[in-house]
């Protein structure tokens, strides 16, 4: 069974999709570490940006390995510093890259060949798996997700206002809304589910509803 977690930067998706792959024990795939990892590389080679065919040479070139909770690149383990905010700053040059995103969409079906998983990110219930089994649509308000981004980033010791933060991640949003190839964009048949006011629990606890009833045919 595929079940497919989409919706913008910070509504809380990772974490819920984690629970949530953990509680029915299945894998779990998060699809924004490999375009993270691909900027990773980018940024570390000293690439130029402006030059596409190269960054798409490059992410064939590379060993991305997304496993559970761990992402390797080249066989390090690289976790940790694909969420810098340096990182998330120019991983759109990855994610609007045509090429990229053709080789990591099939480095993603991979993946998920013959399991039951967790996937998440903008076009898993679109693009990657139009047909998973269920399809949700995460979404909260800007100023929520801002927050637990600056929350985040605080954890890891990078202090960023709130200000910068929202204007960050609105840049995010509408990059990743006007994209021409696996725009952020809920699938016809996805459930969308407003996080806003909900604890980590209440929507994991949700979301487990809404498989456990797509499992047994109930909706
Ligand atoms: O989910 P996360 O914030 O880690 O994703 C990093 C970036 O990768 C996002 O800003 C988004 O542009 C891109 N992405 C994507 N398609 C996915 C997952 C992530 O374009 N399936």
């Amino acid at each position: 069974m595929i079940v497919t977690i989409d919706g913008p930067a910070g509504a809380g998706k990772s974490s819920a999709a984690r629970a949530l792959a953990k509680r029915l024990q299945f894998a779990f795939l998060d699809t924004g570490a490999m375009y993270r990892a691909v900027a990773l590389a980018a940024l570390r080679r000293g690439l130029d940006w402006n030059d596409a065919a190269a960054l798409a040479d490059l992410a064939q070139q590379l060993n991305i390995e997304v496993r559970q909770y761990h992402t390797y690149l080249d066989g390090q383990d690289v976790s940790d510093d694909i969420r810098s905010h340096e990182v998330t700053s120019v991983t759109h040059y990855a994610a609007n890259n045509p090429a990229v995103r053709e080789h990591l969409v099939a480095l993603q079906r991979q993946a998920a060949h013959q399991l039951d998983i967790v996937t998440e990110g903008r076009d898993q219930g679109t693009v990657v798996f139009p047909h998973a089994e269920c399809k949700i649509f995460l979404v909260a308000s800007a100023e929520e997700r801002a927050r637990r981004r600056v929350r985040d980033l605080e954890a890891r010791g990078e202090k960023l206002s709130l200000e910068e933060v929202l204007a960050d991640q609105n840049r995010r949003d509408a990059r990743d809304a006007e994209r021409d190839v696996g725009p952020l964009v809920a699938a016809d048949d996805a459930t969308i589910v407003d996080s806003d006011g909900m604890s980590h629990d209440e929507v994991v606890d949700y979301l487990e509803e809404l498989v456990r009833a797509r499992r047994t045919g109930n909706k």
